[in-house]
């Protein structure tokens, strides 16, 4: 795809107020294509649209994506949309546990009905944010993507949830291709560290920035794979055809990681080493549910679209450290200007 292609293309973002969709509209502005942003502020935060909401080429509505006739209704006149991009969810493991209807409703219901509206309105891609979740507890690593099935038993309805939107965003191969990318542990900075549900990464890089301990849960020997944000957005660039390193990519399902297997207890020492910290780590108790391996096989989506993660781990971890210092500097000197 030419550059000329991709500075004419309409892409819609679902979620684009989220740590990664933010960081996918940015680049599609980068790249020259006109973004129009959906989000209802759910998990998602108005300062991550800081960078880009003046954007000429930028559009957003506040809407949930359960919204009937929601792509009609937000796609600019005249243009032609070429790719959906959706990764708004209901993203809490545990909340999902709490809330299953809520999250079938949305993860599941809500992106059959987005996937209809593609479909009906001529889109050339759908591409949906999938997760390791769907593999359930499965011992085979690294997992590829045909390990999990009907019969693999999801630990949440968040898991299953996304296992079965991601086989009916892969089974649409007509008009519109369906691509669901599987990612695992994705960090970087603007990931929300105050959830209680917030990835490892960010919390550890909160504390050690904060001074405080990080907590381990466990004895630390359990292993995940993480992929810098970078990299998960160049992804989905890879998936939906418009990163111009590649021809057309195939639908289906791929997973999206570093495939390194990283231990909990490392990750703690690496934050703290690059902090220039002594070892600052408490343990706490096994959290139930917990997986205790998580790895992805990465060759399918290499072998599909030539991507593979490039940001080696101790890199990405820098610049999450950098973001996160110039994040509390900003909140103190918010406090400092208020009004006593
Ligand atoms: N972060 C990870 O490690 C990870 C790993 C695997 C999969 N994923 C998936 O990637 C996607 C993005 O994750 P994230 O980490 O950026 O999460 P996030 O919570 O930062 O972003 C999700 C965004 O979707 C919005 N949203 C939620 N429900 C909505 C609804 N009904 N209507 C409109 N907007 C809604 C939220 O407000 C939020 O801005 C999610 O689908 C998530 O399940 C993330």
């Amino acid at each position: 795809m030419t550059n000329q292609d991709i500075r004419k293309c309409t892409c819609v973002v679902t979620g684009v107020a989220g740590f990664v969709g933010s960081h996918l509209a940015e680049r599609l502005l980068s790249m020259g294509c006109l973004v129009v942003g959906i989000d209802d502020f759910s998990s998602g935060h108005e300062k991550n649209l800081a960078g880009f909401c003046d954007h000429p080429a930028f559009r957003f509505h506040e809407a949930c994506i359960t919204r009937p006739r929601l792509l009609h209704r937000v796609l600019p006149d005249r243009t032609t949309p070429r790719v959906l991009f959706h990764l708004a969810a209901i993203v809490s493991v545990p909340y999902s546990l709490e809330h299953p209807e809520e999250t079938f409703r949305i993860n599941h219901a809500g992106t059959l009905s987005l996937l209809d509206q593609a479909v009906s309105l001529g889109f050339q891609r759908v591409v949906f944010a999938g997760s390791a979740a769907e593999y359930g507890d499965d011992e085979r690593l690294p997992l590829r993507e045909e390990y999990s099935g009907d019969e693999t038993r999801q630990l949440s309805p968040y898991g299953r949830s996304k296992y079965l939107a991601s086989k009916a965003v892969a089974g649409c191969n007509g008009v519109t291709t369906g691509v669901a990318l599987r990612c695992f542990n994705i960090y970087g900075p603007r990931q929300d560290p105050n959830s209680p549900y917030s990835g490892v990464i960010s919390r550890f890089v909160e504390k050690a920035v904060a001074g405080k301990p990080l907590t381990v849960f466990g004895d630390g020997g359990q292993t995940r794979d993480f992929a810098y944000v970078d990299d998960v957005v160049q992804a989905y660039l890879a998936a939906s055809g418009l990163s111009g390193t590649v021809g057309r990519s195939p639908g289906g399902i791929f997973n999206v990681g570093s495939g390194t297997r990283t231990p909990i207890r490392e990750l703690a020492s690496m934050v703290l080493r690059l902090m220039g910290m002594k070892e600052n780590v408490v343990y706490g108790p096994e959290r139930p549910g917990d997986i205790r391996h998580s790895v992805a096989s990465t060759a399918a989506i290499k072998k599909a679209t030539g991507w593979e993660a490039a940001v080696p781990l101790e890199q990405g971890l820098r610049i999450t450290l950098e973001w996160m210092h110039g994040e509390r500097a900003a909140i103190s000197a918010q406090k400092k200007d208020a009004p006593p």
